[in-house]
């Protein structure tokens, strides 16, 4: 039932593109996807994956049960005049624009509109994605249940109850791949400076870094009982820590992504 529900993807660029592939490759029909894109790319790429397209939304019979909102957030008031005509108890919106509120949204979309807010970040594009949503209050549970089967296509998901708790998932999950590159990066380099080759220091920074995720994720250990394991008094692990203890390493990332947090506010007002 929830994947043959009808979907309407305002905006064909970039993520919009990664989440379709993710629904199609995880069951939900083609053929019930229409893209709404003015851009030829859009147009060329959507007869390719055999989707309904059109250059705007206007007259649409068969109204889908969710819109997904995937264009850049400066043009989002713009682009969604052209649906919001769509509104209704059966027609639920998923905005997945960075730094627009669910205030904001109902401002474009009308107050009584159901609306999911939510924040994925850039590993979705290969199903490996961290997507957390809030939303309006008044979805049905059925509506909760596509979001989640949606957003479930490109990784996993989670709901906030408080849409507060937006700006601090922005810090760790939207912003977060971005200090796991500059941790690699910055092994990578240290490799390098040891008189490992190039090549050989990547994979190695690459790997550890993939593995370690998957090792926390299937051992179901916390990252401090993981941690703990891999420290043998005396060892070459505990002379690392020691210095990364040493040079304010937690408390460095606390502030990133406080900082991050405070930013997230700024730009949400
Ligand atoms: N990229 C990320 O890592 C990431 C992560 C989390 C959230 N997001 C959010 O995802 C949204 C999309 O980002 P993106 O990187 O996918 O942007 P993008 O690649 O620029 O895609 C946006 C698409 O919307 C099209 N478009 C422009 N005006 C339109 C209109 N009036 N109606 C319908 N489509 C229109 C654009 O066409 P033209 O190119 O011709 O303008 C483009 O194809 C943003 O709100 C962003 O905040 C992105």
């Amino acid at each position: 039932m929830i994947r043959g529900a009808r979907i309407l993807v305002l905006g064909f660029g970039n993520m919009g593109q990664a989440l379709v592939k993710g629904f199609i490759e995880n069951g939900i029909q083609g053929g019930r996807i229409h893209i709404v894109d003015p851009s030829e790319n859009a147009a060329k790429l959507a007869k390719e994956m055999g989707l309904d397209y059109s250059q705007t939304a206007e007259g649409i019979t068969r109204p889908p049960a969710m819109v997904l909102l995937a264009v850049k957030p400066q043009i989002m008031a713009e682009a969604v005049k052209g649906i919001k005509y769509l509104a209704s108890e059966t027609v639920c919106f998923l905005s997945i624009a960075a730094g627009l509120n669910l205030t904001n949204l109902k401002a474009m979309l009308g107050e009584d509109a159901r609306i999911v807010r939510a924040m994925p970040n850039t590993p979705s594009a290969i199903g490996e994605g961290m997507t957390v949503m809030a939303h309006t209050g008044n979805l049905a549970f059925e509506q909760m249940a596509l979001a989640d089967t949606l957003m479930d296509c490109v990784g996993e998901s989670e709901w906030v109850e408080d849409e507060a708790l937006m700006d601090a998932v922005t810090a760790v999950s939207g912003s977060g791949p971005a200090y796991v590159f500059l941790l690699m990066e910055s092994m990578m380099k240290a490799g390098i400076e040891n008189g490992l080759p190039e090549k050989l220091a990547l994979k190695l920074a690459v790997q550890t870094c993939k593995g370690a995720a998957a090792l926390a994720t299937e051992s179901g250990e916390t990252p401090d009982v993981l941690r703990v394991n891999v420290t043998s008094k005396g060892g070459t692990t505990e002379a690392a820590l020691n210095t990364l203890y040493a040079e304010k390493f937690p408390e460095a990332v606390s502030k990133a992504i406080e900082n991050a947090t405070k930013r997230s506010i700024e730009l949400s007002k």
